[in-house]
């Protein structure tokens, strides 16, 4: 048996295109639509292999649901990263935590132009009726979501170019917020806004003497939270591209993590306050109560979670994945005190999802669907799903031996009654037979209702999102 280790981090074996995937069980009529994802297609693109989870070179994943019947797709996003590799059989950009082989030469050349990578593997996003793969460096890529062929480039903010936004933007109505960070003499966080038609606009900056690696931002009806981990970078050090782009951050645990509360409609730094130091991926959702602000986040003491995804160290299996810890702060946007925190359920979770669309923002919100790491398996990567249950602190999990599924995203029934009243979606690496499938499980008692097998490996993945129309 190969390890899924090996077949979740290596190299997809063909682009397919598939009528009909072998189906168990029977789908809900109401699931009618198409599921895109992104996520590495491969690590090793030619002589030098990539190192991190974080490096492979995006591929995109269709599945379309019609008729009770399942079809699928995949296809390595045309890009340059992916064409360079392919034509040169070697790694052409800079990409997370991997540089390509730089003679001296090369490395004097690349100074203020440090060529990271367009192959943006890390989300999907429909961005005014545009399909967008989204990567951290700030080109992004539109996407044909029928043929998965690339159309052209996606820029969040014309001012910074080469320099780095979230993958995780935050939609209200029409509008959509950004969070990006320029790298330069003067360093700086930046909000934008987009609106339809409308040229990009700037909502709050914030100039910052070291930024940190910020992967999401927290968003309330009045308000836009950063959260600035104490994982922090001399902007020169990107700028002069001393070392793969992660690799520049150092943790500073004495600094704490700064609090940056703007207000979203005005742009005004309302409060600003630190606390605890701690790391983090993922806001989760964040609204307001009574004048208070609460945001919710999966958190890590430091980190190491960043160390434990270099692919050398999940082979190694020596140490266990840490799991993010689900935590809630709550602060007074208009005054003082300090931030309070409590932790929402006991279970490690990474890759949060929740009924984004109809409970974005709202307080009311009580489950959390994510993906966790079995605490009695030695598993040195993601092993069973799980529904935290924010009102008992609760969890449901689903696991099968030999299987490491990827993030669970929820699709509401829309005649449901009860929030958990859906489906979860998540494609398994099913190491004892090296496929995958995609499962699709009953949001609310966690049980199997059908399962899609694909003929080979996905690798491991980022994040995805189920449109009804496309
Ligand atoms: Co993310």
């Amino acid at each position: 048996m190969r390890k899924a280790y090996d077949i979740g981090f290596g190299q997809s074996e063909q682009e397919l295109v598939i009528d009909e995937l072998p189906l168990s069980g029977t789908l809900p009529k109401w699931v009618e639509g198409t599921l895109l994802r992104n996520g590495p297609g491969t690590f090793n693109p030619g002589e030098q292999d990539l190192r991190h989870w974080f490096d492979g070179l995006a591929m995109l994943h269709k599945f379309t649901f019609r008729d009770g019947k399942v079809s699928y797709a995949n296809k390595f996003l045309q890009c340059d990263a992916y064409s360079q590799a392919k034509e040169q059989g070697k790694i052409a950009y800079s990409e997370f935590a991997t540089d390509p082989c730089y003679t001296l030469f090369d490395r004097v050349k690349e100074v203020f132009s440090p060529g990271f990578t367009d192959s943006a593997k890390v989300n999907i996003g429909k961005l005014h009726g545009q399909f967008v793969a989204l990567g951290e460096p700030s080109l992004q890529v539109e996407f044909d979501p029928e043929t998965l062929e690339s159309v052209g480039v996606f820029a969040y903010d014309d001012k910074v170019k080469n320099h780095v936004t979230t993958v995780h933007p935050h939609a209200d109505r029409d509008t959509i917020f950004n969070l990006t960070t320029r790298f330069g003499r003067v360093s700086s966080y930046r909000f934008m806004k987009l609106e339809k038609e409308q040229p990009h606009q700037l909502v709050s900056r914030q100039k910052v003497k070291q930024p940190a690696y910020i992967h999401s931002f927290g968003m309330s009806p009045n308000y836009l939270i950063l959260t600035e981990y104490p994982f922090v970078v001399n902007p020169l050090s990107i700028l002069f591209h001393a070392k793969p782009f992660i690799e520049n951050y150092r943790w500073k645990p004495e600094r704490g993590t700064r609090i940056f509360i703007f207000n979203r409609h005005t742009g005004e730094l309302v409060k600003q306050t630190v606390t605890d130091p701690f790391f983090a991926f993922h806001h989760v959702n964040a609204f307001e109560r009574q004048g208070e602000l609460i945001f919710d986040m999966v958190v890590y003491p430091d980190p190491d979670i960043i160390d434990a995804f270099y692919l050398d160290r999940i082979r190694a299996e020596e140490k266990k994945l840490p799991g993010g810890e689900l935590r809630r702060f709550r602060l007074d946007p208009g005054g003082g005190g300090e931030v309070a925190a409590e932790t929402l359920c006991d279970e490690g979770v990474e890759l949060p999802r929740f009924d984004y669309d109809s409970l974005n923002m709202d307080g009311s919100y009580r489950y959390v669907y994510s993906i966790g790491v079995d605490r009695a398996k030695k598993n040195s990567f993601y092993d069973q799903i799980v529904k935290s249950d924010l009102q008992t602190g609760k969890a449901k999990i689903w696991k099968e031996e030999n299987s490491f599924p990827g993030e669970p995203v929820f699709l509401p029934n829309p005649d449901g009654k009860k929030e958990d009243d859906g489906v979860n979606l998540s494609i398994v690496l099913d190491e004892a037979n090296g496929s995958s499938f995609l499962l699709v499980l009953d949001s609310s008692d966690f049980s199997e209702i059908a399962r899609a097998t694909i003929p080979q490996p996905v690798l491991f993945g980022y994040h995805g999102s189920f449109y009804k129309t496309i």
